[in-house]
C-alpha cells in the first residue's frame, strides 16, 4: 500500500468529494442563475477519467466518496461511474459511496445504486410546499422528489434530507419538517446560506439565518442531545430526544472545522479544490491527457501540500469578505 494523502498539518485525507456534472434540471435561486450558462462538454472529465482520478485517490487511501454535481444524476451514462467505484466496496478498498441528489431523477436511480453497494443519500429539500418549492428551485416541482425519496428508502438506502435554512422563507416550517423527517425515519441537517456564485448582494444579506437562531428556536420544542461525532466536515450533530432523530448542522461559514478537515473535492473538469473557502486548486488534467505531465500521483500529492489551514469565509462585516465567485455547482458543496 502507498503512503496514505496527509496535508501540511497532519491531517489525513481519506474523504473524496467528486463533482460529476455543472449541470442540473433545478435553478435553485441561491445556486444558480436561470440563465446559467454550463461548461462545454469537451471541458468535463470523461467517465473513464473520472474513474482513474477517482481510483488514483481510493489508493492513496481515500476511504470515502461523494458524489456530487451540478444534479450528479443527469449526467449521461453515470451508472458506469457508479459501477466502476462499486469495485472498489467490493474489493474494501473504499468503505463509502455516497451521493448528494435533488432527487428529482431518484426513482430512476434508487433500485441499481442500492444494489451496487450504496447504502445512503443527501438529498437536498428546503421546503415542504410545492407552491414554494417551485419558486425556490424554479425548475423542481415537488412531487417528483418525494417519489424519489420513496423509491429510496424501498430500495433500502438511508436518506438524510439536506435543507438551506433561508429567513423569510422556510423558517415557518422548521416543526414541520423536523417531524416530517422523523415521520419518515430520516436525519435531517440545515445548512447555513453560503456567499456563493452571482446570487443579488441582497438576496444573500436578507436570506441569511444563522443557524445559532434556528437551533434556539428548535431548543424551544425540543430537548437537544449535543452528539460528539464528526464527519470531519463543517456538521454538527444533535439527537432530538423526543422523537429519536438526528439533526445536524452545517456552518461553512465559521472556522471550527477546518482543524479536522480530512477532505479535497474534484470538479467535473478535474480541478482539485483542497478547501472549500479558497480559490487554490490543481488542475489534474494535464496528468490525464498529457503526456509530458506529471504522473497522476505527483499532481495529486502536490496538491495534497498546498492544502491550507482554513479558509477566510466572513459574514461578521456587514458586507461579505471572502466570498467566493464560483458557484456550489461547480465545487459541489
Ligand atoms: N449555500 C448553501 N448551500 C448551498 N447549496 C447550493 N448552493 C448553496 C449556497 N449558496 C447546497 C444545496 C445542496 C448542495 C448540493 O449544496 O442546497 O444541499
Ligand atoms: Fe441544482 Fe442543487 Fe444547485 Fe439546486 S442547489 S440548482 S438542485 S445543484
Amino acid at each position: 500500500m502507498e503512503a496514505p494523502l496527509i496535508d501540511p498539518f497532519q491531517r489525513p485525507v481519506n474523504y473524496l468529494r467528486v463533482s460529476v456534472t455543472d449541470r442540473c434540471d433545478f435553478r435553485c435561486s441561491y445556486c444558480m442563475s436561470e440563465d446559467m450558462t454550463f461548461l462545454p462538454k469537451r471541458q468535463l472529465l470523461t467517465l473513464e477519467e473520472l474513474d482513474t482520478v477517482s481510483s488514483a485517490f481510493i489508493g492513496l487511501g481515500v476511504r470515502k466518496l461523494r458524489v456530487t454535481g451540478g444534479e450528479p444524476l443527469v449526467r449521461r451514462g453515470i451508472m458506469t461511474y457508479f459501477e466502476a467505484m462499486a469495485r472498489h466496496l467490493e474489493s474494501g478498498a473504499l468503505q463509502e459511496l455516497t451521493l448528494t441528489t435533488n432527487g428529482s431523477q431518484l426513482h430512476r436511480f434508487a433500485p441499481d445504486l442500492a444494489a451496487l453497494g450504496m447504502r445512503r443519500v443527501n438529498i437536498s429539500l428546503d421546503t415542504l410546499n410545492e407552491t414554494k418549492f417551485a419558486e425556490i428551485t424554479r425548475w423542481g416541482r415537488l412531487p417528483n422528489v418525494i417519489r424519489g425519496i420513496d423509491a429510496a428508502q424501498a430500495a433500502g438506502l438511508r436518506v438524510k434530507i439536506n435543507a438551506v435554512a433561508l429567513k423569510g422563507f422556510n423558517e415557518d416550517e422548521l416543526f414541520d419538517m423536523v417531524e416530517w423527517c422523523a415521520s419518515r425515519d430520516m436525519d435531517l441537517t440545515f445548512i447555513e446560506v453560503m456567499p456563493m456564485g452571482d446570487m443579488g448582494e441582497e438576496d444573500r444579506l436578507s436570506q441569511y439565518w444563522p443557524l445559532k437562531e434556528l437551533r434556539a428556536r428548535l431548543a424551544e420544542r425540543y430537548s437537544l442531545i449535543d452528539l460528539a461525532e464528526s464527519t470531519g466536515g463543517p456538521a454538527r450533530y444533535v439527537r432530538l430526544d423526543e422523537t429519536g432523530q438526528k439533526v445536524g448542522f452545517i456552518t461553512p461559514l465559521t472556522h471550527n472545522f477546518c482543524e479536522s478537515c480530512n477532505r479535497v473535492r474534484l470538479t467535473c473538469t478535474g480541478e482539485l479544490y483542497m478547501c472549500l473557502g479558497q480559490e487554490d486548486r490543481a488542475d489534474l488534467r494535464p496528468s490525464l491527457r498529457e503526456p509530458t505531465a506529471p504522473p497522476l500521483e505527483d499532481a495529486i500529492r502536490a496538491a495534497i501540500a498546498r492544502k491550507p489551514k482554513g479558509h477566510d469565509f466572513d459574514y461578521s462585516r456587514q458586507e461579505i469578505g471572502g466570498q467566493m465567485p464560483r458557484h456550489m455547482s461547480h465545487t459541489g458543496g
